[in-house]
C-alpha cells in the first residue's frame, strides 16, 4: 500500500509550495512562452479539486493569442481605472504594473464555469462557485510548483458580459477567475503576513478556545 501520508522531505515540498504561492505581477519572463503542454498539464491537476456538481461545470480558457490577451486586458484596465476612481485614485503600483502589462503575459487563464449562480440561495451558490474555485487554486499551485507565476484576479469580471462577447463566450457561462501567467524571473516568494491560526480559529463553539 503506497503511504498516505508524504514524507519528510515531500511534506516539506508540499508545505512549502502551499505557503509560498504569492500573487506575481512584476518578476515574470515576459520574453518566454509557456508551453500549452505544461499549461494542459496544470489543468489537468486542477481539475482533481473537488466539485459537486456532477459532471463538472469547470472550463479554462486559455489566451496565448495577441489579440484575444489585448482585448481582456484593455477590459481589465477599464476596470482597474474604474476602481481607481471610486477609491479616490488609489491603486497599488503592483497593481498597476500587472495592468500595464496584461496583454504581454505570456498566457491568460479565465476559469469559468458552465451556468449561472443562483441569485437567492446561499447553499447554491456555494455549491456553484465552490465547483470551481477550488480548481483555480490547485491550479495556480500546480503552476507555482513548475516555476511558473500567477496572480488571483477578478476585476475584469466588472465587464463580464463585454469579455463574454470579445472571447464567443455562451451566455449560459460565468467567468470566475482570471490568472495571468508567465514563468517567473528572480522571484522570491516566501510565505505573506496573515494572522495566525489560533487567532482565526474556534474550537467547538464559535469564540471557544483550543482544548488544552
Ligand atoms: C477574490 C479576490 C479577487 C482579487 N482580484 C484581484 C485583481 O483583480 N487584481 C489584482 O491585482 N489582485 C487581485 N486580488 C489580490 C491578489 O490576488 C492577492 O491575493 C493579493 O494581492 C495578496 O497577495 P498574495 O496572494 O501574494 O498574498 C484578488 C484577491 C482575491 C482573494
Amino acid at each position: 500500500m503506497p503511504p498516505t501520508t508524504p514524507e519528510l522531505p515531500e511534506l516539506e515540498a508540499i508545505d512549502h509550495i502551499l505557503r509560498t504561492t504569492r500573487s506575481v505581477r512584476r518578476r515574470i519572463d515576459f520574453e518566454r512562452p509557456v508551453e500549452p503542454e505544461i499549461l494542459e498539464q496544470c489543468i489537468e491537476i486542477a481539475t482533481q479539486a473537488p466539485t459537486g456538481l456532477p459532471p463538472e461545470t469547470w472550463r479554462f480558457l486559455v489566451l496565448t493569442d495577441p489579440a484575444p490577451k489585448r482585448a481582456l486586458a484593455d477590459l481589465y484596465r477599464q476596470a482597474l481605472a474604474t476602481l481607481a476612481e471610486a477609491r479616490g485614485g488609489e491603486v497599488k503600483a503592483t497593481q498597476q504594473q500587472l495592468a500595464d502589462h496584461l496583454h504581454t503575459l505570456p498566457a491568460l487563464i479565465l476559469v469559468c464555469a458552465q451556468g449561472r449562480p443562483a441569485p437567492d440561495s446561499v447553499p447554491l451558490q456555494v455549491a456553484f462557485y465552490g465547483s470551481v474555485l477550488p480548481a483555480a487554486w490547485s491550479l495556480m499551485l500546480a503552476l507555482r510548483a513548475r516555476g511558473l507565476g500567477a496572480t488571483w484576479t477578478t476585476l475584469h469580471l466588472l465587464h463580464e458580459r463585454e469579455a463574454a462577447r470579445e472571447l464567443g463566450i455562451p451566455e449560459d457561462v460565468t467567468q470566475t477567475v482570471l490568472l495571468p501567467v508567465g514563468y517567473t524571473k528572480n522571484a522570491v516568494l516566501r510565505p505573506a503576513a496573515r494572522r495566525g491560526a489560533a487567532e482565526v480559529t474556534y474550537w467547538n463553539r464559535w469564540g471557544g478556545e483550543k482544548p488544552d
